[in-house]
């Protein structure tokens, strides 16, 4: 997604000039070739075996639930609007309703009706709603995997012929928000021309500055990008330029432009498919300093007819300096070489916390070829923590993985971030498995990144956090 290769290279390189021992560094990068995705975790099963057993774990236990209840189960099959609607409300409709990225509303009884057997696949199949974790040693609130329970509900609606019930034991209908997903937003700043998006061609990324016109500094508790162009946007990215960044600095503001860039600012909010705005938890905030701008990142992605997209940013504020602040760090490598028709090439990244910091997400960034990631801790005795493992990693659901509680890693914790990808003919995404595989910006190049979230000492800013030394 970017632009940043963590820790990579300017901030590094920046950290290292003043204190080689603290700063957060890549000490290796190791790409094998032929270790396969199941070997290099010897001590976990593979990720196909688990899903299997997940599967079967939880059909035998709703068969359990039905061997065990003859009579309920004999008695009346759930009815769409007493047991049915409830889940899609909780689970569903915040993709499935008009404006948004489901195909199609699950709304009414009459929506969804047509619909009944494909659902039931889906969710026996667990691919929706979707979501990625596979396995974690840590829990996230936006975990929307519906239980054991739920899915034996929809199995035995839909296999019942789907029927309605009485609609007067549906719930209320949810009163979903028109425009800002945010409940109060007190600042907009919207895109001030659209950018075309052809109908084939991908474009490079498009990258917009847009001036906040901030006289004073402003705390950040929530943020979100609404998308104009929803169905042809893949990702935005908005960052930080603090006013004396020299970065950008020939561009003018207000257009798009390309360029293939690196930097060290922070994140303020990114937009993907499927995951919500950024929420901060209470006491935490993002600082935008007076005098900043936003840059804007777009990856749009073709779907077959031209169309044009116009974004807004929607930023909410607290008054007074929270008690941590927030950054997005990013882990990662842009140099790499995944050979061609390689099925299972891996590549891992390492490097050590500068500073105490609270871990509250977890975002995963590959391309086509992306196939699984994990992000652990490598404790000094050499035993591994699997914070997350992303598998199957899908290009088209960039999910942010937010955690129930924010996690404490101390200085000096050791982070191991690795990416499988699939260059092989299998892969049904890949459009080109005989050509050997490079970074870029493209979707048919590739990207290595582990996006964090952290929370610090609010006397930091990521460089000083890098130093581990308060501004
Ligand atoms: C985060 C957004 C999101 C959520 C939440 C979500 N869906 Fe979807 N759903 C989509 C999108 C986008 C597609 C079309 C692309 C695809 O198939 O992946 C889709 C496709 C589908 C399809 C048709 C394709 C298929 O896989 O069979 C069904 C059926 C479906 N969803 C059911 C559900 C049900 C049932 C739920 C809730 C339990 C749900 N979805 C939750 C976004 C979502």
């Amino acid at each position: 997604m970017t632009s940043q290769p963590l820790v990579g290279r300017t901030l590094v390189r920046a950290a290292l000039q003043s204190r080689p021992r603290r700063s957060f560094i890549i000490h290796r990068v190791s790409e094998e070739r032929t270790r396969s995705f199941t070997s290099a975790s010897a001590n976990h099963r593979s990720s196909i075996g688990l899903r299997m057993s997940l599967l079967l774990r939880s059909s035998i236990r709703s068969a359990l639930i039905l061997a065990a209840l003859p009579l309920a189960a004999h008695a009346a099959p759930p009815t769409f609007h007493a047991e049915i609607l409830p889940i899609l409300q909780r689970r569903c409709q915040a993709c499935h309703r008009p404006g948004e990225i489901g195909p199609m509303p699950f709304l009414t009884y009459n929506q969804v009706r047509p619909w009944a057997r494909a659902i039931r696949e889906s969710v026996k199949l667990r691919r929706m709603p979707p979501w990625f974790a596979e396995r974690a040693s840590v829990r996230f609130e936006n975990d929307p995997t519906l239980t054991p329970e739920e899915i034996a509900r929809i199995d035995a609606w839909a296999s019942a012929g789907a029927p309605p019930g009485d609609p007067a034991q549906a719930p209320a209908p949810i009163q979903w928000p028109q425009g800002w997903f945010l409940p109060k937003v007190d600042f907009t700043v919207v895109m001030p021309r659209a950018i075309p998006i052809p109908a084939r061609e991908e474009l490079d990324y498009q990258w917009m500055i847009l001036p906040l016109g901030f006289t004073e500094d402003r705390w950040v508790t929530a943020a979100e990008i609404r998308p104009g162009a929803r169905d042809a946007v893949h990702h935005i990215v908005a960052y930080i330029r603090e006013p004396g960044s020299a970065w950008l600095r020939d561009q003018p503001a207000g257009e798009a432009f390309t360029h293939p860039g690196v930097t060290t600012s922070d994140i303020l909010a990114l937009y993907t498919p499927g995951t919500g705005p950024m929420l901060l938890p209470a006491g935490m905030a993002k600082l935008v300093p007076a005098g900043s701008d936003l840059v804007l990142q777009f990856h749009y992605t073709p779907t077959g007819r031209s169309t044009r997209d116009l974004s807004t940013v929607g930023l909410t504020f607290v008054k007074d300096p929270p008690e941590k602040r927030v950054l997005t760090l990013q882990m990662g490598t842009v140099d790499f070489y995944i050979p061609p028709r390689a099925a299972n090439h891996r590549i891992a990244v390492f490097g050590t916390l500068p500073g105490d910091a609270l871990l509250l997400s977890l975002l995963p960034h590959m391309h086509l070829r992306g196939k699984a990631f994990d992000f652990e801790i490598v404790e000094p005795g050499g035993r591994v923590e699997t914070l997350l493992r992303v598998a199957p990693f899908h290009f088209y659901w960039q999910l942010n993985y937010r955690l129930a509680r924010p996690r404490l890693l101390k200085q000096g914790t050791r982070l191991r971030f690795t990416a499988w990808y699939d260059n092989s003919a299998n892969n049904p995404l890949n459009p080109d498995p005989d050509a050997g595989i490079t970074y870029g910006e493209r979707s048919r190049d590739e990207m290595m990144v582990g996006f964090f979230d952290v929370a610090v000492d609010p006397a930091f800013d990521k460089p000083a956090f890098f130093n581990s030394r308060p501004r």
